[in-house]
């Protein structure tokens, strides 16, 4: 393992960005860095990581909420870290450039924050038998597309080039 300390740091309502934030972590892992998986909602210190790896489903338009508290509350610290920031969603499902700046323009909402090394949009899943009546009522109204649209090459060849950067970063120190 390298002295690289990362966090990554996850948001989710259904678990399809904390299964991406393990694909990510894995492919971390398989290339010697160390790192904590934790769910924004849980996170305490993050004075001691190197790297920050912030992950969040889009909802209307918008990181999560508390995706979005994350980044606002620890601004000063991740101000001095190394950041990516992922975000999931299905309206990029088919791709298409259009859909892709929608996505990284819920990334650049959080400018006042954080500013990011590296910015990622996947394509992310959306079941509908699993969904609360309030985001049930959401989905009928506005017939997003269902379906399970990871792309696990694209996230593992993504996690691969952050693994790299985040070495090439800390030889830099
Ligand atoms: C109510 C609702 C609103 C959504 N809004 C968006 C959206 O604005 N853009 C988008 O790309 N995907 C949108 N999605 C799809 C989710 O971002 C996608 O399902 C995501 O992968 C879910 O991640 P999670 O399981 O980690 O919460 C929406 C889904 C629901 C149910």
């Amino acid at each position: 393992m390298t002295g690289t300390r990362t966090l990554i740091a996850y948001a989710t309502k259904y678990g399809t960005t904390k299964e991406i934030a393990e694909e990510i972590q894995d492919i971390l892992t398989e290339n010697g860095i160390e790192s904590d998986l934790i769910n924004v909602m849980e996170t305490g210190s993050i004075d001691t990581y190197d790297a920050v790896i912030i992950g969040s489903p889009v909802y209307m338009g918008k990181m999560l909420i508390e995706a979005r508290d994350f980044c606002q509350k620890y601004m000063q610290f991740l101000a001095e870290k190394w950041v990516a920031i992922f975000v999931d969603g299905v309206s990029c499902c088919p791709p298409g450039e259009e859909a892709e700046r929608t996505l990284i323009a819920a990334i650049d909402e959080m400018k006042d924050y954080v500013k990011p090394a590296v910015k990622k949009v996947f394509a992310g899943s959306l079941d509908p038998s699993v969904l609360i009546e309030a985001d049930a009522q959401i989905a009928d109204m506005v017939h997003p597309p269902v379906g399970d649209f990871r792309d696990h090459e694209a996230i593992r060849t993504w996690a691969r080039e952050i693994a790299s950067a985040i070495l090439e970063n800390n030889n830099s120190i």
